[in-house]
């Protein structure tokens, strides 16, 4: 069997890394933007959902093809997903839901890919399969990038950006995921002090607090579909969550983490779900990191400052991001990695480029954005 996974385009790598870290090295196809495609057993597809933090989604891969951008690629994904030996997975006693996501010029729609692709999952089980739009026990995801199409059935169910400790919601958070992808291109490690000096609800600290502590991503999630599925029904989700506690746990530490945001109402937020993490050893202050940075000397910085986009305020950014380059020069010595819309992001590479080494660039779509993630070295 093979798994695709989901990650954020542009940190495949990252996510293939930790991929590696977790099951051993793998041979691995990068078969799209975001897509990655490797051999997996099946207990190490309940190992991806309960223990990466870099991954969006595990899916059994189905397969891929090139496909028309005209009507005639409806025909190509029909005829790919007719292929699937689907008997493998589940059986006709089981329910099942088509879901894609399309990104391009198509003259078909995503409604569309879901029709053609369910008739041809009914069409594999002789018209004896039944379609549930809301509730169903298997969702086979397609996925139609310009013209790429791949499919496959879902493992995750909810994205596993959605980890289950988020009591409070910032108005603009961070997803955890690319938090954890931040920090692992930042090469931050337990033992070394980390800064978020507009810390907000806490995500980047809350993931580095798990990482440390060893506290699995998938610890707080309630749903598992993947063991409805044939090959999985015999594995135990509780066991293996032990198991990768006990694993995760070794060399944990205490990490010193500290935590900056100019609202009280953020931090308030902040501490409730690093809390609800079981991170309990985050250093939150109330406090203008511009004015406050002084009382601060540590070894890494992750952050997401304001990217300014929704408030349009693209001037007065710039002007927060060279003052904040200023204060992060004096008091970060090992590495500072932050993520910033990619039009106003060229301060920090032009401020903090002046004192520092900028040795990651990468450009992430995120949110409907365009956004750049930097990594820079003293
Ligand atoms: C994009 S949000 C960070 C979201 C956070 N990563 C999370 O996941 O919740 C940016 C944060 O910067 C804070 N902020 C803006 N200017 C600040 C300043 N001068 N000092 C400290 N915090 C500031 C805002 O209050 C806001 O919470």
């Amino acid at each position: 069997m093979e798994a695709l996974v989901i990650c954020f385009w542009g940190l495949e790598d990252v996510a293939a890394g930790e991929v590696a870290e977790l099951l051993g090295e793998k041979r691995f196809r990068v078969v799209g933007r975001g897509r990655v495609v490797f051999e997996c057993s099946p207990g190490e597809f309940l190992t991806l959902n309960l223990g990466c933090r870099t991954l969006l989604r595990v899916l059994v891969y189905g397969g891929a093809c090139r496909v028309s951008l005209g009507k005639e690629g409806l025909d190509e994904v029909y005829r790919a997903v007719r292929e699937f030996e689907w008997c493998e997975l589940f059986d006709e006693s089981f329910t099942f839901a088509v879901r894609t996501a399309r990104h391009g010029g198509h003259s078909y729609t995503s409604i569309d890919v879901n029709r053609v692709a369910g008739q041809a999952v009914v069409d594999y089980f002789n018209g004896r399969i039944k379609v549930d739009l809301r509730n169903p026990d298997v969702v086979v995801r397609c996925y139609v990038i310009d013209d790429l199409f791949y499919f496959g059935v879902d493992t995750s169910g909810a994205s596993l950006h959605k980890r289950g400790y988020r009591v409070y919601n910032h108005p603009a958070p961070l997803n955890p995921v690319l938090a954890s992808c931040m920090l692992k291109l930042s090469r931050w490690r337990c033992g070394r002090s980390l800064l978020d000096p507009m810390c907000g609800s806490g995500t980047i600290l809350i993931e580095a607090g798990m990482m440390a502590l060893g506290i699995p991503p998938g610890s707080f999630r309630r749903s598992y579909p993947l063991v409805r599925l044939k090959p999985f029904s015999g594995l135990d989700v509780g066991e293996e969550l032990a198991r990768l506690r006990e694993r995760m746990s070794k060399g944990r530490c205490s990490p010193e983490l500290y935590g900056v945001d100019v609202s009280p109402k953020h931090i308030q937020g902040a501490v409730l779900n690093a809390a609800r993490a079981g991170v309990h050893t985050i250093d939150f202050t109330v406090g203008d990191f511009l004015e406050v940075y002084g009382r601060y000397s540590v070894d890494y910085m992750v952050s997401n400052p304001p990217f300014g986009y929704r408030s349009g305020r693209r001037g007065r950014i710039a002007e927060l991001y060279r003052r904040l380059s200023a204060a992060l020069v004096e008091c970060v010595h090992e590495g500072v990695c932050v993520i910033s819309e990619a039009g106003v992001a060229g301060v920090f590479e032009e401020e903090l480029g002046k004192h520092m080494e900028l040795t990651e660039r990468r450009v992430v779509p995120y949110g409907g954005l365009q956004t750049k993630i930097l990594y820079f070295k003293p």
